[in-house]
């Protein structure tokens, strides 16, 4: 039985018709001192996978609250998938007394599931953070679907870090260039994006990256590119949480349209990573 955390109710429901599967109701409510209570009143199986994106820390509570009840209600294997991991960039201590977030929130969530699917996790040394075997889903190439004809196409990271992307884009498109650029962040809103030596004047370009979060690093990336005379500029990403002004930069900006997977559901998840998601699920 397949059961779906609140902010992944779309792309349940389709797993849910690819694996031929019934689809939990879960059930909330809300206690006068801000508790939550997650609760899946119908459950009845010997199985469970449960979906759900943490990008929020509710979205956590409400995870661990599903992997408990499912237990309790006499699941024997429960899988939770999680196709957009927060608190995944939290992957070191960055200064002394600083948390690992990824390393902490994986080890909660490993006390109560045999088995974890994480779907482009920040990077996939993330895996080991959990102490239950860990899949994961690269959704990258599904970017190049919705993607109209492009004139001289330029797939382009914005740091070398997400050169992977840019390449698997290219690869399911079918043609065209890769390159990147370099980033320095300055803080959580502020990066600084240094272009390489390619000429853009005329070209169609897309900028592929893991995750759009506030859009400072993409709108600084387009401006770079619409300065430098591209045509039509695309941004690609799996995870597209667009928070704070994302939209507003990235209109600002000059783009043409933002792309993106319904890891996190919003209106520009125009692919579903619920097929890649089944197949793994029925190795
Ligand atoms: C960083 O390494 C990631 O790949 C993304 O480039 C970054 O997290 C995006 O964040 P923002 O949209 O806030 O610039």
């Amino acid at each position: 039985m397949l059961v779906p955390g609140a902010s992944s109710q779309a792309l349940t429901a389709a797993l849910a018709s690819e694996l031929g599967e019934p689809l939990a109701a879960v059930e909330y409510d809300r206690f006068p001192d801000g508790e939550t209570l997650a609760a899946v009143p119908g459950f009845d199986a010997d199985t469970a996978t449960i979906v759900a994106s943490t990008a929020s820390n509710d979205a956590y509570i409400e995870l661990l609250q599903l992997q408990d009840a499912v237990r309790e209600a006499g699941a024997e294997e429960v899988t939770t998938v999680i196709p957009y991991m927060g608190y995944a960039r939290q992957d070191k201590a960055f200064e002394v007394g600083h948390p690992i977030s990824a390393r902490a929130v994986a080890r909660a969530v490993s006390t109560t599931t045999d088995r974890v699917v994480l779907v482009n996790p920040h990077e996939d040394a993330i895996a080991d953070f959990f102490d239950v075997p860990v899949d994961i889903v690269d959704a990258a190439g599904l970017l190049a679907e919705p993607l109209p004809e492009l004139h001289n196409p330029l797939f382009l990271s914005p740091d070398s870090g997400a050169i992977d992307i840019a390449e698997t884009v290219r690869d399911a498109y079918g043609s065209g260039e890769t390159d990147y650029f370099e980033k320095v962040r300055h803080s959580g809103t502020e990066v600084e994006i240094t272009p390489s030596e390619t000429d853009f004047e005329g070209r169609d370009v897309v900028i592929t990256d893991d995750i759009i979060a506030t859009g400072s690093t993409m709108s600084e990336a387009v401006a770079v590119l619409t300065d430098g005379g591209a045509n039509r500029v695309f941004c690609a990403t799996v995870h597209p949480l667009l928070a704070r002004s994302a939209r507003t930069k990235l209109s600002r900006a000059g783009i043409e349209r933002v792309i993106g997977t319904d890891t996190i559901e919003r209106d520009v998840s125009d692919v579903s990573v619920a097929p890649a998601i089944a197949d793994v699920l029925e190795r």
